[in-house]
């Protein structure tokens, strides 16, 4: 048996986009939060750098503007950034009255630098941000009279009905619940759990692209994925998602060397080491294939006390045997953001009436072809905000037709043990042909792969596993089917059989 549950708000995602939007939702309606783990199980929750504002004396809306869109290479939306610059600042602040501790030297904010800033407007706490954000907004917003939060309740499939989404259909407890409302805002993540190596935490399957994709909603930018220049390179440890070193230890000064011990980023890049995230992790990929080894960062020129600015990498590092305050840290790129996803506007928006969508999810060409270092978390603040202004607005409750009862199929023991070697396969193909250095042959290598895995779509379960591979899945295709129309390379696609910018590819693709 199905149950039902009727609010005036549906929240999907606990991380900083969802919490955002409903601290201010619950402020107005029955509100309920969904989300597939516990609230610390999220992007959100790892984040290391920082959160990126224009709040110095010396720095501008118009400086973070600017250097946001030098990063996206041609691509961002420069309506959606504006908007970003100018209320970022005011949310941060808001976050900070609701007892956000960032932190301060001598009495003053003490912000930090990242790759192609050109200004330090960087608020951090330590190297562990983005546990001080969610507890910080996860407290104000739980203690919300109408917030009811539901963990370990997997989002299934949007509830369309007259050309509206009026809810939505979640497992929990191997049993299905319908969830109506009359809006509901998706905000469940990323996707980077489709590669191999991947700082993404488990919960970043890419499931609210692929269930609003098949409920009707347009993807664009599906092509851009942005790799991590730094991440631990521990040889052949493979854990899920593979341990981050924040580029704020590069905006504070640390070097990348290769293995004979050489700074090389120079060869690349006038920035060196600061050059747009890309261009850095392209530049890693190419010295590690000629000197056949990984890249160290060098922290010796940083001047403050690593273990008391870094501490997570310092006891991180140590545990691996590696004691930063003497040793060079072994790194590589791995998979890290994800600027596609569903097509909103500034409103939050999706195509669908009563249907928004905000944070690593949804895409509204902010980031263009390579996001700024630090300013999701910011995008996910400002944005989640502003669709809960827009949800709000939309008063009227839709009329609901009977609630469509959706039967437990029955379970197939058999099909475990293909589900998981499908996962490792499509994670496998995307990171062997879809990842920092793509060509066409690769890429059809990829479709043709995903393709035989077109069984999975097949099945109707309520397995949150299987499901999952099914998103990854859809995900990882519509990637691909991107990534091959895009003849050029732009920002963090990168075509070795089209190494040029093309400005006839000055635009977006829309699937
Ligand atoms: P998330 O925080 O990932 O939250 C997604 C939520 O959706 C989770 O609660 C999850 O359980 C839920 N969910 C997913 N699928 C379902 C489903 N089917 N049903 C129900 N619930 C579901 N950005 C910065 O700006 N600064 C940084 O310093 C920074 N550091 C980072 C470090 C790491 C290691 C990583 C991985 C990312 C970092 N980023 C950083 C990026 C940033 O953290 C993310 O882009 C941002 O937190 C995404 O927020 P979100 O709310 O969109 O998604
Ligand atoms: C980092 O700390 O390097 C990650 C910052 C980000 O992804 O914005």
């Amino acid at each position: 048996m199905s149950k039902d549950y009727h609010y005036d708000y549906l929240v999907i995602g606990s991380g900083i986009a969802g919490l955002s939007a409903a601290l201010q939702l619950s402020k107005h309606g029955k509100t309920a939060i969904i989300s597939k783990a516990s609230i610390h199980e999220s992007a959100t929750n790892l984040a290391q750098g920082g959160i990126a504002a224009a709040m110095t004396k010396t720095d501008t809306p118009d400086y973070h503007f600017e250097d946001t869109l030098k990063a996206g290479d041609g691509l961002c939306d420069e309506k959606a950034v504006k908007f970003l610059v100018e209320e970022g600042p005011e949310r941060v602040r808001e976050l900070i009255a609701l007892g956000a501790n960032f932190d301060k030297v001598d009495g003053d904010y003490d912000f930090t630098k990242e790759a192609a800033h050109s200004k330090r407007r960087i608020l951090h706490v330590g190297d562990s941000t983005g546990k001080e954000i969610k507890k910080t907004l996860g407290n104000a917003v739980l203690n919300e009279a109408l917030t009811t939060f539901f963990p370990s309740t997997f989002v299934k499939e949007l509830i369309i009905q007259n050309g509206e989404c009026v809810g939505c259909v979640a497992i929990r407890n191997h049993t299905p619940i319908h969830f109506y409302a009359k809006s509901s805002i998706i905000a469940t993540g990323g996707c980077g759990q489709i590669f191999s190596k991947s700082t993404n935490p488990s919960i970043a399957t890419g499931d609210g692209i692929a269930i609003a994709y098949r409920a009707g909603c347009k993807v664009q930018d599906m092509e851009f994925v942005q790799f991590h220049p730094t991440t631990l390179a521990l040889g052949d440890k493979k854990p899920i998602s593979i341990f981050l070193i924040t580029e704020a230890i590069r905006g504070e000064g640390a070097i990348l060397r290769n293995i004979n011990g050489d700074r090389f980023m120079l060869d690349y890049h006038p920035d060196a080491e600061l050059a747009p995230r890309d261009v850095v992790a392209r530049s890693i990929y190419q010295e590690s294939q000629k000197t056949k080894n990984h890249v160290y960062l060098d922290l010796s020129p940083i001047t403050q006390e690593l273990s008391k600015r870094f501490p997570t990498i310092y006891e991180r590092c140590m545990e691996s045997g590696i004691d930063i305050t003497r040793e060079f840290i072994p790194v590589s790129p791995a998979a890290h953001y994800f600027m596609g996803g569903v097509q909103t506007n500034e409103k939050g928006q999706t195509n669908i009436p009563r249907l928004y969508a905000a944070g690593e999810t949804a895409s509204l060409g902010l980031h263009g072809a390579n996001r700024l270092a630090s300013n999701s978390l910011l995008d996910g603040l400002v944005f989640g905000h502003a669709s809960a202004l827009n949800m709000i607005k939309e008063n009227e409750q839709p009329i609901i037709q009977d609630a469509l009862i959706i039967k437990a199929p029955k379970s197939n023991k058999n099909t475990t043990s293909k589900i998981r070697a499908a996962r490792h396969t499509i994670k496998s193909i995307m990171w062997r042909n879809v990842s920092i250095i793509r060509n066409k042959k690769d890429l059809n290598t990829a479709r043709q792969g995903l393709d035989d895995l077109s069984w999975l779509l097949d099945i109707t379960t309520i397995d949150d596993k299987i499901l999952e591979v099914q998103n990854m899945l859809t995900v990882s295709q519509l990637i691909v089917k991107s990534a091959l129309q895009r003849e050029e390379s732009r920002g963090a696609h990168f075509r070795e059989d089209f190494p040029k910018k093309n400005p006839a590819w000055k635009k977006r693709t829309i699937l």
